[in-house]
């Protein structure tokens, strides 16, 4: 028997994911108010314009424009307005007034992370967001509480289904960059302006997420090291693929030791990766996420599924907001984010990695010594070299033959690995670097 008053649930924003939540928490009310012991009455939804143009998924006297009046009169305020603000300011509102936060707001969790979770530990209040990072996939809470006796080592995050789409497409279906981009387009995966996926900035905020949550410790934004995917061609996803890879942008968080102090840190880069094709993250195919993490008492955990999508990312806030209401039940103050360890950020010239270089180089005597040389100087042990022979192109005076080196390294810095390059592209024995590309997962 229930015996607990109605929590009063505020949903702010009227998108794809409010919408569904709304109507989920509609639909299901009986059942999750069974689950929580307590009523979970929607008392509305904050919306831009009233009249704008839905699918009547929101009964409409639930709709209203007066954000503030709502979550000043809610038990549970749920975020769904996305970018940076009005969101903090709403969200900042309904903890200092007692209510619970439910987001999936990416953004402004990586950009005001510290401010908000200050100012729920402040009032006893709790800022959930599961659904700000890969969708559906419970990773947030196994991060926080499942593996919080553990030690997180590693993460390796498919956490932008866009990215993960367009290469995906180009591995399997041969299209080049434009045509998988414009399908994802098609798709609606991408945005009319896909620069936040394809540059990687969605992923690096998810990537300052799961570090700060993984290693208890704030990775501030702009410490997290971002490149893009749009370097990346379909050449070389084929040859990626012929060395037994899967080109993939990842989002890495590890702990590291630097090797010029001894001290421990942590580092934070979201860039594309070569990922072993036996790899679980090479099975990763369409818009779907994955999430890997290395822990040292649990060892390899895999958490798959879809990162995006109104019903799907419902799901994860419709479980947040049954935990809010449990804890509103059950009563007590918050549970303070953990920054205990607070760990030093390191920056990436202190990641160490294995690369694969591709050169193209004259086929001559005493290349691939000079070459070997090169890497020694620069203290990078070469692991693998396979050369591909092209003859100069048939009727030219000057034709003559080249080779296609690929290399893979040993375990190395990236300042080792960024000398070595420098120092390849001024040889005058290669023509060109074609493509420098890190091997991660091995
Ligand atoms: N734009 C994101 C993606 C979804 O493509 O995965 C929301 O985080």
């Amino acid at each position: 028997m229930i015996e607990y008053r109605n929590l009063r649930v505020a949903i702010l924003g009227g998108g794809s994911v409010g919408s569904q939540v709304a109507s989920l928490l509609i639909e299901h009310g009986e059942e999750l108010a069974a689950r929580v012991g307590a009523g979970i009455e929607l008392v509305g939804v904050a919306v831009r314009d009233v009249k704008a143009k839905r699918d009547g998924t929101i009964p409409k006297h639930l709709l209203t424009t007066d954000a503030e009046s709502l979550i000043l009169g809610a038990d549970i305020v749920v975020e769904l307005i996305g970018g940076l603000e009005p969101a903090r300011t709403y969200i900042l509102q309904a903890l200092n007034s007692g209510a619970d936060v439910v987001t999936a707001n990416k953004a402004v969790l990586a950009t005001h992370g510290p401010e908000l979770f200050e100012a729920a530990e402040q009032v006893g209040a709790q800022l959930y967001y599961e659904a700000a990072v890969g969708g559906a996939i419970p990773i947030i809470r196994p991060l926080r509480d499942s593996l919080a006796g553990d030690r997180v080592k590693r993460i390796l995050g498919i956490v932008n289904g866009t990215t993960n789409y367009i290469l995906d497409r180009m591995d399997t279906w041969g299209d080049d960059f434009d045509e998988a981009l414009a399908e994802a387009t098609r798709l609606g995966y991408a945005e009319a302006d896909p620069t936040a996926d394809i540059e990687g900035y969605d992923a690096a905020q998810k990537a300052a997420i799961l570090a700060s949550l993984a290693f208890h410790t704030i990775v501030p934004l702009d410490a997290v090291y971002r490149e893009g995917m749009t370097s990346i061609t379909r050449e070389l996803v084929h040859s990626a693929r012929k060395a037994g890879y899967v080109v993939k942008l990842l989002a890495i968080c590890e702990r590291l030791t630097d090797a010029q102090t001894g001290v421990e840190g942590v580092s934070a880069r979201v860039h594309p990766a070569l990922v072993p094709l036996d790899h679980p993250l090479a099975a990763v195919h369409g818009a779907n996420n994955a999430v890997f993490v290395e822990a040292e008492a649990a060892g390899s955990l895999m958490f798959y599924g879809a990162g995006a999508g109104g019903v799907e990312t419902a799901s994860a806030v419709l479980g947040d907001l049954v935990s809010a209401a449990r804890r509103h039940v059950a009563g007590g103050p918050g549970v303070a984010e953990s920054t205990h360890a607070n760990l030093p950020v390191l920056p990436i010239s202190r990641a160490i990695t294995r690369y694969q270089i591709t050169l193209s180089v004259a086929d001559q005597p005493g290349v691939l010594a000079a070459i070997a040389t090169l890497f020694a100087d620069h203290g990078v042990s070469v692991e693998a070299v396979e050369q591909s022979v092209s003859a100069g192109r048939d009727g030219q005076a000057d034709a003559r033959p080249t080779a296609t080196l690929v290399i893979v390294t040993h375990e190395a810095s990236e300042s080792s690995l960024a000398s070595t390059v420098t120092a390849l592209a001024a040889s005058p024995v290669v023509s060109s670097v074609v493509s420098v590309l890190r091997v991660e997962g091995l």
